[in-house]
Parts: structure tokens; C-alpha cells; sequence
């Protein structure tokens, strides 16, 4: 059954492990949108490791991955994940139609961030790839196959197009690079493979429905599409490709960069949430925003990504609490008292204190949706799996 995961709040939510988990019963793990900007932590044997183009379903020796034609690829980090993780090339598949972030776009987002433009970026060259894509200008991947010379007239096409002064960029060097990258690589039609295969997909999400440049708190948004829509044309197929959606939540809410966030919680519960849930950027390391899980913007998450199921990571942070808040809308907010114990070896729901399954089921049933994994502990596979 064709799945896709995706992010309910503003990213972070945990799809990485969500992904590694249910990845065994999937030929293609697809990332479709965004880049170098999403950080994707899976936790082995007390090791973590943390995806940032590649799917998090990469440790799976059976799955092939693939990067789908809106994503937007920085091939040194492409480069540097297929050298940690040791990616053979029959394993991973690069759409020709994806985007390169080139030097000048990383530059242009660090310079941003520095002045009246800020919004709180991962500083990755998202935002300007983006709009020189939109500009027509952009370099893709169909691009590696071009001769060095044509390449290096594209790029400096792309780097007059900003019009402002920037540091000169060492272009041969640059198309080097790009040149090993395609060795490493399928660069191929991404679109058309996963048309037409009949084997299992999953899609990985990135970022977060909060994120989206439509449906999220603009402008403090990333620059893709987010949500099923952006999976759908990011993945470059039908929407009847998608048989389920599982949305990810966390059992609170952070959030990383700016912008509006309405159950932000300040001062020392807030530090301590963050401790406790190790709430840093996998990317960037900043602290995250933390904040109280918020049902009104879950349930809208919800409508407009056609979400069937639910899953739900880190309730185990929760266990370090006295008093749990959850907002239902402007007028109300529901308290739970703390359960206070480790839950982390939980792994069958009626195993649960009461009042963690107290929790969980008062979110489901304001939802409606089925909450069918909860993870207990950052651990590989430490999850209460409520779909068997
Ligand atoms: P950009 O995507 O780097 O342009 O950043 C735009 C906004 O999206 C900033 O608030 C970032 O912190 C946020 N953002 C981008 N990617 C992620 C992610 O993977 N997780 C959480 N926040 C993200």
C-alpha cells in the first residue's frame, strides 16, 4: 500500500524514525520536496544518525531511494551522505528535473539572515534555489550531463542573474564536484519509475504543514510545497498513486526560527522540555521553540492532507512532567495531571499508566483519527505499534 508520511506542525515532528520503522514493507522510500534544510535523526544501538537528502529508510539494504524532481539537492551534502552511509549507486536514484543549490545561493541566504530579510532559515540556499528556479535560471540535474565548458557558461548564467555583488566562486572546482556526483548516481526520470512500478512506495515528508509556502504562517514558511500536494508533484505522480497518509505529531510542539507559534512555552518549562526531548536542530543545532500540542492546528494539518492515521513520537518526554496542557481552541485547554513514571520499554498500549493512555486517547477521539504508532524512547523500534 503506497504510504506517505508527513510532518502535522512545523517539522521536527520525528518522521525520520517513523520512516525507518515502517520502511521493511517498501520497495521505493521517495523524498519529494525540500533539501539540506531537513535533518532526518534515526537512533541505532544508541548511535544517531541523521539524513538530510537521502530517506531515512537508506540503512535498509533492500530499499532503493529516491530523489524526486522537487527536491532541491546540495551535492556536497549529496556527495557526503553517499560516502557515510556507503550508497551503492544501483541503490539510489536522482531525478533529472531536481534543483542544484549552487554556492551563491548559500551565500545569498546567510546574507539575508544577517539583515532586514531574516525569518530564521536553516541557511542552506533553500529560499534563493528556489526562486532562481522559478526564475527559469536554475541548474538542474539533466544539467551534469552537459560538457564541462557548456556547464560552466550555464552556472555563470545563473550567477549574473542576481545582479549584486558576491565573492567569485571557484566554478571549476564547483563543476568537478557536480561531475563526481553523477558518477555516484542514477540521474534519471524519477517520475516515470515510480508511475509505473507496481512494488510498494513510501514517501518521506519534509519539513512540516506549518512550513508550507501556501498553508503555512507566511512568511515564515519554507519554500516548497509541504504538504500531500507537494509530495504528489514533488514525487512527479498521480494522486492515485497514494493509497494512505500518516501524519506526524509530537506529543507537544516546537518549532525552529521564527514566527508565530500560539502555545509557546517560556522560561524554566520550557528549558526543561527542551532538555529533556533534546529539542536542537539536527541541522543547524539551534534550540527549538517549544510549546503545547495544538489540536485546532493538528485538526486543520489534518483536513488538508487527507490524513488516515496518526503517529505520535517522544511521549515519553512527557513522563518528566507534573502538568501536561494541550490546547483545544481559543477557549479551551485540556490539563493533564503527569504519570511520572519511564515508559520507555512500553511496547503494547494496555501496558501504559493510565494516564499517558489518558492522553493518547483524549487527543484521538477530538481528532478522530486514529493514532497508530507512539513512540517511548529515541531507540530504534521503542515504538507501541497499534496497527498490528
Ligand atoms: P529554510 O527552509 O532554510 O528556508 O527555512 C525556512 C523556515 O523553515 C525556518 O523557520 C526554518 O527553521 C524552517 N525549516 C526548514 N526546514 C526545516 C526542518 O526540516 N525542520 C524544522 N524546521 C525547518
Amino acid at each position: 500500500m503506497n504510504t506517505v508520511v508527513l510532518g502535522i506542525s512545523w517539522g521536527d515532528e520525528g518522521k525520520g524514525r517513523i520512516i525507518d520503522y515502517i520502511a521493511p514493507n517498501f520497495k521505493y522510500v521517495v523524498r519529494a520536496n525540500g533539501g539540506a534544510n531537513a535533518g532526518h535523526t534515526i537512533i541505532v544501538n544508541g548511535e544517531k544518525y541523521v539524513t538530510r537528502l537521502v530517506p531515512s529508510a537508506i540503512m535498509h539494504p533492500h530499499v532503493k531511494c529516491v530523489l524526486g524532481q522537487g527536491m532541491v539537492i546540495d551535492p556536497e551534502v549529496l556527495l557526503s551522505e553517499i560516502n557515510t552511509f556507503n550508497i551503492n549507486k544501483n541503490k539510489l536514484f536522482v531525478s533529472e528535473n531536481a534543483h542544484i543549490v549552487l554556492p551563491w545561493h548559500k551565500y545569498i541566504d546567510e546574507m539575508r539572515e544577517g539583515g532586514e530579510y531574516r525569518i530564521g532559515t536553516t541557511k542552506k540556499g533553500i529560499g534563493p534555489v528556489h526562486e532562481e528556479k522559478a526564475r527559469r535560471t536554475g541548474i538542474r540535474m539533466v544539467d551534469l550531463r552537459i560538457s564541462a565548458s557548456e556547464l560552466e557558461n550555464k552556472l555563470a548564467k545563473s550567477y549574473r542573474s542576481w545582479w549584486f555583488d558576491m565573492e567569485p566562486v571557484n566554478q571549476t572546482a564547483f563543476v568537478k564536484n557536480l561531475q563526481a556526483l553523477s558518477e555516484k548516481c542514477n540521474i534519471t526520470d524519477t517520475s516515470e519509475i515510480l508511475s509505473n512500478t507496481n512494488e510498494p512506495i513510501l514517501f518521506e515528508g519534509a519539513q512540516g504543514t506549518m512550513l508550507d509556502i501556501n498553508s503555512g504562517t507566511y512568511p515564515y514558511v519554507t519554500s516548497s510545497v509541504t504538504t500531500i500536494g507537494g509530495i504528489i508533484s514533488g514525487a512527479g505522480v498521480s494522486h492515485k498513486k497514494i493509497n494512505k497518509v500518516i501524519g506526524c505529531i509530537k506529543s507537544y510542539t516546537t518549532r525552529v526560527g521564527d514566527g508565530p507559534f500560539n502555545t509557546e512555552i517560556q522560561g524554566e518549562l520550557a528549558d526543561k522540555i527542551r532538555e529533556v526531548g533534546n529539542e536542537y536542530g539536527s541541522v543547524t543545532k539551534r534550540p527549538r521553540r517549544v510549546g503545547w500540542l495544538d489540536l485546532e492546528q493538528v485538526k486543520r494539518a489534518i483536513v488538508l492532507n487527507g490524513v488516515d492515521e496518526l503517529a505520535m513520537t517522544k511521549l515519553d518526554v512527557l513522563s518528566a512532567l507534573d502538568e501536561i496542557k494541550v490546547r483545544v481552541d481559543d477557549s479551551q485547554m485540556i490539563v493533564f495531571k503527569g504519570w511520572k513514571s519511564d515508559i520507555s520499554s512500553v511496547r503494547a498500549f494496555e501496558y501504559l499508566p493510565a494516564g499517558a493512555a489518558r492522553f493518547v486517547r483524549t487527543i484521538e477521539g477530538y481528532l478522530e483519527v486514529p493514532i497508530t504508532l507512539i513512540s517511548v524512547s529515541p531507540e530504534r523500534n521503542s515504538l507501541i505499534d497499534l496497527r498490528k
